[in-house]
């Protein structure tokens, strides 16, 4: 897969969307940084927003904000949900499913990054792996019968951060109980999103099932809160200063890529989407080029058993 400058040299904007009128998304991690633009972009064309978000006094403040700028008439709605909780995930999929009719687009987009020491979730998973790989892997699995009956989508944001550590999985210390490190750690989880993607489709191919869509897409090096809330000081400190650089785009612009897998119809699920500039850090949003181990089959299989099995929960295709 090769970088490829789609809907021409701008790339894709948001632009390209009329009205979004009765469609429902759904988004993890939205009261901030590029969570928060995708939902202002989809709710700006009249689409209804089901926040997914741990923390509702930061989800009232930016709804109040949306409010403001948009009109008191957007429909944007909230459902707790703790990633790094999986108690918590299977309650609001399961409120999901009985309040929310249809699901156009689930957009994976919370996640924690370059947490500076090892800690575990409550169900005693290595918190990166936990809250962005096996927190979102059991609420694809347990939203996946709505998803489909609304012939929707799912979306992964991924990270460009999936090439920067050991290129698998470590099978055998998922916790890396014996090597811990803030970026290793981060870069698995993030691989382990992406793999899961191409496997998924793979396994509904499969199963004959067409009617869902599944993509994987970064939003490049973009101005958000990430390593704030989760980073050691000195990654603060130094993303600080890469944030006041030109290399780091807006959060608003880091948001295209996953707007556009949750929207845009003709996109090839193969893809991996995102700013195709240098580095990947900016540029026109399109097809960016994914490097071979994202899909070593052996490594995603073996990557989703476990995970079914760490999760406790059987995808039914
Ligand atoms: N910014 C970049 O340059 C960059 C680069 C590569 C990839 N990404 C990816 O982009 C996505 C969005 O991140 P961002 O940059 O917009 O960062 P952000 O502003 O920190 O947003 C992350 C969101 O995830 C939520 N979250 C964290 N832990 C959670 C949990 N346990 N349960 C539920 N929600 C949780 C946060 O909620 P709280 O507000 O409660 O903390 C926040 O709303 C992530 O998947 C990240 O890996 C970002």
């Amino acid at each position: 897969m090769a970088t490829k400058k789609l809907f021409g040299p701008k790339g894709w904007t948001p632009d390209r969307i009329k009205t979004l009128k009765g469609k429902t998304y759904l988004i993890t991690g939205a009261n901030s940084g590029t969570g928060f633009e995708a939902s202002k972009i989809l709710l700006s064309k009249e689409a209804k927003i089901v926040m997914l978000n741990r923390n509702p006094k930061k989800t009232t403040d930016a709804i109040t904000v949306l409010k403001k700028e948009l009109g008191n008439n957007i429909d944007v709605s909230f459902i707790h949900m703790d990633l790094a909780d999986q108690s918590s995930v299977r309650k609001a999929a399961e409120e999901v499913l009985v309040k929310i009719p249809r699901i156009d687009a689930l957009i994976c987009n919370g996640a924690i990054a370059q947490v500076p020491r090892q800690q575990l979730t409550v169900d005693g998973f290595e918190s990166q792996l936990g809250v962005n790989h096996y927190g979102h892997f059991l609420l694809q699995g347990i939203l996946f019968p709505l998803i489909e009956k609304s012939k929707g989508r799912i979306v992964v944001v991924g990270s460009e951060g999936y090439k920067m550590g050991i290129k698998t999985i470590q099978f055998d210390d998922m916790n890396w109980d014996k090597n811990y490190s803030p970026n290793g750690v981060y870069s698995q989880s993030k691989l382990a999103q992406i793999m899961s993607v191409y496997e998924l489709q793979d396994r509904l191919k499969r199963a004959g099932k067409n009617d869902v869509k599944i993509y994987a897409c970064h939003p490049g090096a973009s101005s958000t809160s990430l390593i704030k809330t989760s980073g050691s000081l000195m990654t603060r400190f130094i993303w600080q200063l890469m944030k006041l650089s030109p290399m780091v785009q807006s959060a608003e612009k880091g948001s295209y890529p996953e707007v556009m897998c949750a929207i845009e119809a003709n996109l090839d699920q193969k893809g991996f989407y995102g700013p195709t500039g240098w580095s990947y850090f900016k540029g026109p949003v399109g097809e960016c080029e994914l490097a071979p181990h994202a899909l070593d089959k052996e490594v995603a299989k073996k990557l989703w058993n476990l995970s079914e099995k760490e999760t406790k929960f059987k995808w039914v295709f």
